[in-house]
């Protein structure tokens, strides 16, 4: 290896290394006086079964290690946040929770009609735009991925998630990135206690937790700036099934605006400009988004690798739906309050989009225990609109 090579390999390290120290220093920037921990409903819900016939696999330990990531996700929530006043784990900061509606295709192939995605049919929804960062004051100009999770109302039929049986909600939740940073559970949960922890040398290892490559797309993801939530594309990085029985198959879905719209960032963009941009976008006319549908087109696109993007080349999208966001004022103290009380899930699903892979397994019982632990300490009832 040449000297350049070396220091070129050393100089990405270190950036890497300072980028998620930098997020780690931020998150602790939030940290509250800590509170006693104890676990809520630790084992409320069964583990996911794995489908071989997709290509599931089973991680070494992974149903001990969902119980692990929880715990520590839960740890970290109760020592940040005083009772009433918690918030999401992950994406506290919202830009707005908007009304809008699904429109399914006039017409769709008989391979993507499935589910929800019924032709000609409309469902009303609920849709909200987030920072991921851990840090709800972090200004919107600081790089960070982009959150879009909707919530589709009066979807009849029996859910997956054993104790919503007969919830009427179906969840599809995005991030304005095509891969997620991990696959492996242990790898999530070193990296998410060397976050939590106050040692900085531990913090310093944090790098060692994702390797290159899981370093190199937290990093691309955390860069993100955008200038309009609406204007983003969202990806839901991990798979998903389509159907049920001899028709499934499996799929990645994404969303965009209906047509590209060139806008800049503001010059001096106040803390919060994604909220101000999303509520004068929407004072002024309608948005228009498309929701799109990826299916996996070789076995080779594994479901247990959420770290490889599906290029469209091999794999093109195909357009089932237009999401209608109508003319609002979404900013109100009544609606942001319904909006922080929410909760979503990729399990919030029919079986014909059961999720797939392992982190979406883990997301089964992770979502569900934190959504308790934080509704538990704010005092609030929690349940599907
Ligand atoms: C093991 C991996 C993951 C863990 C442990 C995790 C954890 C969490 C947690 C704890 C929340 C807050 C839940 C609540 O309080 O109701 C959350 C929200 C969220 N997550 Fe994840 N997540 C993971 C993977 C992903 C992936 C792959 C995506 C990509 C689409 C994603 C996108 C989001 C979004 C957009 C929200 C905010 C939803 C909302 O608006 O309420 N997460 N995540």
């Amino acid at each position: 290896m040449t000297l350049e090579t070396k220091l070129m390999r050393y100089s990405l390290f270190l950036s890497l290394g300072m980028l998620l120290i930098v997020a780690a220093c931020d998150t602790k920037q939030v940290q509250a006086e800590s509170s006693p921990t104890t676990a809520v409903n630790a084992n409320a819900l069964s583990y996911p079964v794995v489908d071989p016939s997709v290509g599931e696999k089973l991680y070494p330990n992974e149903e001990a290690l969902s119980g692990q990531i929880a715990a520590t996700i839960e740890q970290s929530i109760r020592k940040q946040y005083q009772a009433g006043k918690a918030r999401r784990d992950a994406h506290p900061k919202a830009h707005g929770c908007v009304k809008a509606e699904v429109r399914v295709n006039e017409t769709l192939p008989e391979n993507l009609a499935k589910g929800i995605f019924i032709p000609g049919k409309t469902y009303q929804a609920w849709i909200r735009f987030s920072n991921a960062s851990q840090d709800a004051s972090r200004a919107d100009s600081k790089g960070d991925g982009r959150g879009m999770a909707i919530k589709v109302m009066d979807v009849p039929g029996e859910k997956l998630l054993e104790n919503e049986r007969n919830a009427t909600t179906q969840d599809f939740i995005m991030v304005n990135h095509p891969v997620f940073f991990a696959n492996d559970p242990q790898d999530y949960l070193s990296l998410f206690e060397k976050l939590n922890s106050d040692s900085f040398f531990s913090n310093l290892t944090i790098p060692f937790a994702l390797g290159v490559k899981g370093s190199v797309i937290a990093w691309q993801t955390s860069r993100s700036k955008i200038s309009n939530p609406l204007h983003a594309r969202y990806w839901s990085m991990v798979p998903y099934q389509l159907g049920i029985g001899n028709d499934k198959q499996v799929i990645k879905f994404s969303a965009r605006n209906c047509s590209p719209v060139a806008e800049e960032i503001p010059e001096n963009p106040g803390n919060d400009y994604l909220r101000d941009a999303l509520r004068k976008t929407l004072e002024k006319s309608d948005a228009c988004m498309e929701f799109l549908v990826q299916p996996r087109t070789t076995d080779s696109m594994d479901v247990e690798d959420s770290m490889t993007e599906w290029k469209e080349a091999q794999a093109p999208f195909y357009k089932v739906a237009t999401i209608l966001i109508p003319r609002q004022n979404f900013d109100t103290a009544e609606q942001n309050q319904f909006c922080e009380n929410l909760s979503f899930s990729p399990w919030h699903a029919l079986p014909e989009h059961r999720p797939l892979g392992v982190i979406n397994r883990l997301r089964k019982v992770i979502y569900d225990r934190i959504s308790r632990v934080r509704h538990e300490m704010n005092s609030i009832e929690r349940r599907e609109p």
